[in-house]
């Protein structure tokens, strides 16, 4: 009865391969489909297992000190791409200012800051004709211009996030603070000293009352009020009391006790125990 499919045996394979081709014809659309789901869940699980390895790398080498940038690396966070991150260096140290792009971005008033280590522009105000030899030069800055500074990497610190270090003046190859560095530190914390001890003496010596007139020059003197604001139960004599640089003073109001200490100096055509006194400049 099934004769007819002897001969067919015969060619079984090519059966086959004809039956299947017609399965696979009539199931094309739900095959296609289930190997697009197939391949897509394995890409989700290569791309996901990826990540995760590229975050285990990042802890693996988590440092505190952050990444290292050469300052070509660092100039390709300069804004101009589109879309790019946002680095700026000060004192060495990288921060991201991304979310600061309406100062920082392209055509932005601190562009300039993009990218680069210019330190000294934060105090000279100079943000054009960058120098890479100079931009960074801190050391032969006014000791005022370091406290600046120091506020401003204060300023970075608390409102935008850390990256890291830029190889260069403030940090070697290896990441490690350069003597250039060290100095700096040292001058900062002189500046500090010097800066307190100024403050203090202008606490303990409240500056004079001053006004000026054409016809006498500059007037000073001194009341139970002046300096501060604050009443106090003296009124002190007026003397000149010169700031770090000795070139310039202010008019301090002096205790008569304390009148002979040399850091005080008298004023011109003034009377010892005057309670007034007139200069020019
Ligand atoms: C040494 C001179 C100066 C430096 C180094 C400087 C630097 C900066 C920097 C870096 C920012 C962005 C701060 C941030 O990331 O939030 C900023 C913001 C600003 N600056 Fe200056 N600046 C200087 C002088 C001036 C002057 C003279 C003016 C005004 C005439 C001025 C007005 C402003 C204003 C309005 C903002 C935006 C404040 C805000 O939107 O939060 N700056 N400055």
């Amino acid at each position: 009865m099934f004769g007819f499919v002897k001969p067919l045996l015969k060619y079984r394979i090519a059966c086959m391969l004809i039956i299947i081709a017609v399965v696979a014809k009539l199931y094309q659309k739900d095959l296609l489909q289930l190997i697009q789901k197939t391949a897509g869940s394995y890409l989700d699980t290569t791309v996901r297992s990826e990540e995760h390895a590229e975050s285990v790398a990042v802890e693996f080498n988590a440092d505190p000190r952050g990444v290292l940038f050469t300052p070509a690396q660092l100039a390709t966070y300069n804004g101009e791409k589109v879309g790019g991150d946002i680095y700026l260096a000060l004192l060495g140290a990288v921060f991201d200012v991304s979310r600061g792009l309406k100062h920082y971005g392209p055509g932005c008033s601190y562009n300039y800051f993009a990218g680069r280590d210019a330190s000294v522009s934060f105090v000279s105000g100079q943000f054009e004709h960058y120098d890479p030899e100079t931009a960074d030069d801190v050391l032969s800055l006014q000791p005022n211009n370091l406290i600046e500074l120091d506020k401003w990497r204060q300023f970075y610190e608390t409102e935008y996030k850390y990256v890291g270090r830029v190889i260069g003046r403030f940090y070697d190859e290896t990441g490690k603070s350069t003597v250039y560095h060290q100095k700096y530190l040292a001058l900062l914390e002189q500046a500090q000293l010097a800066k307190a001890q100024i403050d203090e003496l202008r606490n303990r010596y409240p500056g004079c009352n001053i006004e000026w007139s054409e016809a006498r020059g500059t007037r000073v003197w001194c009341t139970t009020t002046s300096g501060d604001g604050q009443l106090r139960d003296w009124t002190g004599y007026p003397r000149k009391l010169y700031n770090r640089d000795k070139k310039n003073f202010h008019c301090a109001c002096v205790p008569e006790a304390e009148l002979n200490d040399p850091i005080f100096k008298s004023y011109d055509n003034c009377a010892p125990l005057a309670l007034e006194c007139f200069y020019r400049v």
